[in-house]
């Protein structure tokens, strides 16, 4: 199966022509697809008509879907009902409309605006995220995605050599904290534990490594909090630097599929009175890419 590609940023994100992922995907169409996310790490797929399902049935082919992180809340109303399906909405969980200013579910989302991978908090880190367009705002509201590979490929040879064998510890309840945002249960820091992972994955199948960073990013271990935060810093600019940046204008019907182990995201500001309804189907990395011990 050869896919039909079209680049929208030189060696990184392509879009995806001609392929309709409402229908079942042969096996070969499933390997074609994996070999372009090694190749390019963000996907675009326009036009697409899937429901909740559909979208799971997809992220299946890559995966195990992982559990949404507000979903160990205890009582929480989830707008989506599924533990697989992540609200990235603006929309109030019972009455469908934008939510409060001070929304909880807002706050959570707010720390969206932070570069960031998905689920580097957890222990099994989040491997291919799945973000589909059901309403988007008249304006803003974008996603920026960076590349981790050709920001690790621009790092002076020193950098290189230093962040080899080096870890940090992620928390979604640090990034959260970054923006002043704390309120957390019991329940949910004993199912969030911070995880441990290294500033370095390196992708089995092509060689590439890239910079493995974001802001649940807290510290780096065996080094003093303030350097660590530096280097990470450090880091996160090599992999966003301007050149390096896709930028996404949703339309209704838009999938994107990033693989975070290689990449870097945040979403855009946008008027909140009016709906954007974006839902995201992340896999878990089990069996994925090697890191750099
Ligand atoms: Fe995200």
């Amino acid at each position: 199966m050869t896919l039909v590609l079209r680049e929208l940023h030189p060696g990184f994100a392509h879009a995806v022509l001609d392929l309709d992922l409402s229908a079942p995907l042969p096996d070969g169409t499933v390997a074609a697809l994996r070999e372009a996310m090694d190749a390019y790490g963000v996907l675009v797929f326009r036009d697409q008509h899937l429901d909740d399902e559909g979208q799971i049935a997809f992220a299946q082919h890559f995966g195990p879907p992982e559990r949404y992180v507000l979903s160990y809340r205890p009582g929480i109303k989830l707008r989506l009902g599924r533990a697989e399906m992540v609200d990235v909405s603006n929309l109030d969980a019972t009455t469908g409309q934008p939510q409060d200013r001070g929304a909880r579910h807002r706050m959570v989302n707010l720390g969206n605006r932070l570069w960031h991978t998905d689920s580097s908090f957890k222990q099994v880190r989040g491997a291919l995220s799945m973000l589909y367009a059901h309403a988007v705002p008249p304006s803003g509201g974008e996603t920026e995605f960076g590349d981790g590979r050709a920001g690790y490929d621009r790092l002076p040879e020193a950098v290189k050599q230093q962040i080899a064998g080096l870890k940090a510890q992620h928390s979604l309840m640090h990034s959260r904290a970054i923006l002043g945002f704390t309120d957390f249960t019991p329940e949910e820091h004993a199912a969030l534990p911070p995880a441990v992972h290294p500033l370095v994955s390196v992708n089995p199948r092509t060689g590439r490594k890239s910079v493995y960073v974001a802001s649940h990013a807290s510290h780096v271990l065996d080094m003093p909090v303030a350097e660590g935060r530096l280097l990470i810093g450090e880091l996160i600019e090599a992999a966003t630097h301007p050149d390096l940046v896709y930028w996404h204008a949703w339309r209704v019907g838009d999938l994107v599929v990033w693989d975070n182990r290689c990449t870097l995201h945040r979403g855009m500001p946008f008027d909140e009175s009016y709906p954007r309804d974006l839902r995201r189907v992340t896999t878990s990395d089990v069996g994925g890419l090697a890191l750099v011990e």
